[in-house]
């Protein structure tokens, strides 16, 4: 069983203050076999991952950093644009990429997205694609070919290496894939945890038909109002590796019963 994963998404959230007090929370209450059953990751914004990663040796937490985003670029003219390898010497393990908020409030396309997650294996950094349906795609019927060519765009699959990118497709293994269905960011509703599995066993037999081994296969995470009542649910599933957190993460004592509660659910043995 893949290790259980936790992501905190900060999002636009947090000082470095702020930030600080939340470490010492996870500090004071995360138990060490919690931290070693469980992999629990923070994505702040980037103007706290330095100070973050800082914080992390200085209490020795077994905790990882994620990026909320990058250019795929490696550097440039490119105002306001921050790097891979900037993003790796924060300390950083992981990037969220094509994040649904990305997408729809900066326009960001498929195109750009595989670029990003090819540029973020290049510098060394764990790509976490994130794909979901909006509203009316769930509507219309339509979840499981959004998901699929979201997949499938995102990792250059299904094309020839000389058409792929030019390091040919990520290694998937060093990979995640969030499934956050728009229709859930930030609205307190959810699929059911049935239909999450669904998808995510959709994600999984797609990926087989590409040729992709059980041992190359990436975590599979459910992001989209994730919270300490539906956790244990989501995670009950059997192709639910982990979840990616944004509202309910941003009080530490909440994503610290939710990581409990989480690795409860899969049957972790963790002594609080
Ligand atoms: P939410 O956000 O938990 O607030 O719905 C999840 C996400 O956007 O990653």
């Amino acid at each position: 069983m893949p290790r259980p994963c936790f992501i905190a998404n900060w999002k636009m959230n947090k000082t470095l203050s702020s930030a600080r007090d939340y470490l010492d929370i996870l500090q004071k209450r995360l138990s060490k076999p919690a931290l070693q059953n469980g992999e629990v990751i923070l994505a702040p914004p980037y103007t706290g991952l330095v100070s973050l990663h800082e914080g992390i040796g200085r209490l020795s937490l077994e905790v990882q950093m994620a990026a909320q985003n990058l250019y795929f670029e490696a550097e440039g003219a490119y105002t306001g644009e921050v790097s891979a390898t900037m993003i790796r010497e924060t300390g950083c393990q992981y990037v969220i990429v094509g994040h649904s908020e990305r997408r729809v409030h900066f326009g960001e396309k498929d195109e750009e997205i595989a670029r990003k997650v090819a540029a973020a294996q290049i510098a060394g950094l764990m790509p976490i694609l994130c794909v979901g349906e909006n509203e009316q795609q769930r509507q219309e019927g339509k979840t499981l070919s959004v998901i699929k060519h979201q997949v499938k765009k995102g990792f250059y699959l299904g094309l020839s290496h000389g058409h792929a990118s030019q390091n040919g497709p990520p290694d998937l293994s060093e990979c995640i894939i969030a499934y956050e269905p728009v229709w859930a960011i930030g609205t307190g509703k959810t699929p059911t945890p049935h239909e999450a599995e669904q998808v995510h066993c959709e994600i999984v037999a797609y990926l087989k038909s590409e040729g992709i081994s059980p041992q190359e296969m990436p975590r599979l995470l459910y992001g989209g109002s994730v919270n300490e009542r539906n956790i244990a649910a989501f995670m009950k599933e059997r192709h639910i590796d982990g979840v990616l957190a944004g509202g309910a993460s941003l009080s530490a004592d909440t994503f610290v019963k939710m990581i409990e509660l989480g690795l409860d659910a899969k049957g972790v043995l963790c002594t609080y």
